[in-house]
Parts: structure tokens; C-alpha cells; sequence
């Protein structure tokens, strides 16, 4: 994301000496993705950002994943899950998370957070966390965010932080392996969002003040690359002094939050694929959104999408709000997830199509990601299928 920020106080002139009121020496830290070779952000710490007294495995809530096969359309109602951790009182937004699909680029998550999490760092990638209702703040070592309905928090890659939230908040968690930002179609060569893009930097939110915490012997929990389901594992790392110690920083690497209100959709005369709808890009994989608009103007035009094979793709859609036109008589509701996988061409129930000639306004509210990879299902996804869907465009299913 390479648009400048400054917040708190820095030197005049990077890698030079600068001290607190008491002649101390703040440590400074880079914090840079790609090496040194991309964005970056130089945080200055009144505490040895690197001093740890204790390292423990964490224990990662499941991250099994079952292959989607035989291959077929699922329908998942995440609003029939209890969060991890949820029976014995409440659910944080880190360790209450449930796996829903996954693959070897991104997983997707969900959970109802109720409780404020620990000191919590993804070392695999970024998150972009869609919350699809409450509101809160999320503490980071770069400021605090609030965040509310509606708002994707974006938290770059090893971004020590925690949530807290002020009322239930359900999070819809993408991780991905990779970092997430903006499509490049839409950047300028130098980092600018371009004019045709549905949105701006004027519509990204980041801390406004720095967040200091004092405390000793402060445990962060940490996921990062290694031998287990999926490829990760989880560490409890527990440092000399509190990592929330950062007097000042600046640069291009910060967490932001987007909400999904100041996302301008494009439309035409005739039905807009998918693409107009991306917001955000990781690494084989794509984040869309569907928002409220009006829909397409030809006379003749139908404006729920067609059938269509993205052959390369996995789709899943996150049904929000509204009242997604595409999807009338499947069952899909507010909550529902819908996985529409390579290999399988897909489109709107058939009732929905004519129905939609002459519509002039779509109340919907979806967030999609296509995955180039195949998804594959986690246990969450597995316990909440409403197995009678794959059938709903043919009105019956297997004879048995
Ligand atoms: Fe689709």
C-alpha cells in the first residue's frame, strides 16, 4: 500500500540517534515486505523490539481441510455455527476462529467474537477481515483502528495486534499467504490509486494515534509457517517488555480499514462481470464485493449473471445483506456461503432469470473470493452444509 502515513514522533533523518525526553535511545525497527525491495514502514520503539524470555507451542485451532469430492456446488449457513471456544463462555476473534474452506493460499474463517483477544501476529500473511456485523477497536502496534459493520481490516503480515470488540462482531477472516492489497490494474507505477478505480486513498482509514501500553512479560501469540495442517503452527512468544511501545513510525506499510459503503460498483448497459466488483488481490486469489446498485440499462438486458465456467476458479460467495437476486430458491439466506468450484459450470437458479428482466436496482450485499487454486472444505465448513443444494437448479437429486 504505497501511500505515505506518519503518525506520532520520528527523526528528522532515518537511522540516526533520537531520544526520549529522558535521554534514552528509541529502537528503531524496519518493517518490510519482499525484503527491502517493496513497501515499508520504520517504527520506533522505546523497548528492544526483539527481546523475548520465553518461547511455547500454541496449539492452532483445527486446520484440517477435506477435499471437495465428490465435486459438487456447496451451500454452507455459517449463522448455524457456534465459534470455537464459545461453550465455556465467550469467543475471541483470534482463537474462536472456525475453518470454513481453505487451500494453500488463503483460508477462510469465521467466528463471533464476544471477548477481546490476546496479543495476536500472523507471521504467514495478511488478513482481511470483513465484518459482517458489531463494532470495536483493534489495537495494533502501529495505532488503534476502529472498525464496524461493513468495514474490511486489513492487517499486514506480522502486524502485532488484538481485537476488542465492543458488541458481538461476526468476522468473516481471509488469510492469505501472501500479502493483500489493492488489484494493480487499478495502481498507478507508482502506487497511486487511478481514477477508474471504485475507490480511493481518501476512503482508506488508518490509526490516528500512536498506542502505548506499559507491562512486562507480555505473550503474543504467533502463527507462522511450519509442519502442521496446512502448513502452520503457533507459538506463544512472551517479551521482556510491551510490544504496544512505538512512539512514532511512518511510511507504507500499516493496517487500514475499507468500508464496503465507500466502494463505488461500476455498471452498464449490459450485465458487468465479476472483475468490476474485485476490491483487493493476494496471491491466487481475489476479494469482490457486490454491492448495492443499479443494474443494467439495455432494454432487453437480464441482469443476474449467466451461466458461467470461470475454469480456472473457485468461487465463494458470503451473502451479507439484501437480497441477492441470483440465488432466489436455492435457500441461500443472510450468512449463507455458496462454493461454486472449477470443473462445474454455474449461474442463477432459473426462476431468478426471468425474474430479473427489468429490474433496475439489485439490493444485494456479497463478498466474494475466487480462489486459483480448488478449496478445500475445513471442519466449520463441513458441520453447517445444507446438503440438499446441489440439486436446486435441477429441482431433485440422486434417486436413492
Ligand atoms: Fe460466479
Amino acid at each position: 500500500m504505497a501511500y505515505y502515513r506518519s503518525l506520532g514522533e520520528v527523526p528528522k533523518t532515518r537511522h540516526t540517534a533520537f531520544r526520549g525526553p529522558d535521554g534514552a535511545l528509541r529502537y528503531e525497527e524496519l518493517m518490510g515486505e519482499e525484503g527491502f525491495s517493496s513497501d515499508s514502514s520504520l517504527l520506533y520503539h522505546r523497548g528492544v523490539p526483539s527481546a523475548i524470555v520465553d518461547s511455547r507451542a500454541w496449539q492452532l485451532p483445527d486446520l484440517s481441510t477435506t477435499a471437495n469430492h465428490p465435486l459438487k456446488p456447496r451451500h454452507l449457513k455459517l449463522h448455524d455455527l457456534a465459534s470455537a471456544g464459545s461453550t465455556d463462555g465467550g469467543s475471541d476473534a483470534v482463537q474462536g476462529r472456525r475453518l470454513i474452506l481453505g487451500n494453500a493460499d488463503v483460508r477462510i474463517s469465521y467466528v463471533v467474537a464476544t471477548e477481546a483477544s490476546q496479543l495476536y501476529r500472523n507471521a504467514v500473511g495478511d488478513e482481511c477481515v470483513y465484518v459482517e456485523t458489531g463494532s470495536g477497536t483493534v489495537e495494533t502496534v502501529f495505532g488503534v483502528l476502529a472498525y464496524r459493520a461493513g468495514d474490511y481490516v486489513i492487517l499486514p503480515r506480522a502486524t502485532t495486534h488484538r481485537w476488542l470488540p465492543a458488541e458481538p462482531s461476526r468476522l468473516y477472516t481471509i488469510e492469505g499467504n501472501s500479502h493483500i492489497g489493492p488489484p494493480k490494474r487499478y495502481l498507478s507505477r507508482y502506487g497511486q490509486l487511478l481514477e477508474h478505480a471504485p475507490y480511493c486513498e481518501r476512503d482508506l482509514t488508518g490509526p490516528a494515534e500512536v498506542h502505548l501500553a506499559e507491562g512486562q512479560d507480555i505473550d503474543v501469540l504467533v502463527k507462522h509457517r511450519g509442519n502442521g495442517p496446512g502448513g502452520l503452527v503457533g507459538t506463544r512468544l512472551t517479551y521482556a517488555t510491551h510490544p504496544f511501545d512505538v512512539v512514532g513510525w511512518d511510511g507504507c506499510l500499516y493496517p487500514y480499514t475499507f468500508n464496503v459503503e465507500d466502494f463505488m460498483p461500476i455498471t452498464g448497459k449490459v450485465h458487468q462481470p465479476p472483475p468490476v466488483h474485485q476490491v483487493f488481490e493476494g496471491y491466487n486469489f481475489v476479494v469482490c464485493n457486490f454491492c448495492p446498485r443499479k443494474v443494467d440499462y439495455h432494454p432487453d438486458s437480464i441482469p443476474v449473471p449467466y451461466y458461467h465456467s470461470n475454469v480456472d476458479s473457485d468461487e465463494v460467495m458470503f451473502y451479507v445483506a439484501g437480497d441477492y437476486e441470483a440465488r432466489k430458491g436455492s435457500g441461500i439466506g443472510i450468512g449463507s456461503i455458496s462454493l461454486h468450484p472449477g470443473g462445474y459450470a454455474h449461474g442463477p437458479q432459473p426462476s431468478a432469470i426471468e425474474a430479473s428482466i427489468g429490474a433496475e436496482y439489485f439490493d444485494e450485499l456479497a463478498v466474494m473470493v475466487d480462489t486459483f487454486r480448488p478449496l478445500e472444505l475445513g471442519e466449520a465448513g463441513l458441520a453447517c452444509e445444507d446438503p440438499a443444494y446441489a440439486w436446486t437448479w435441477a429441482g431433485r437429486g440422486p434417486v436413492v
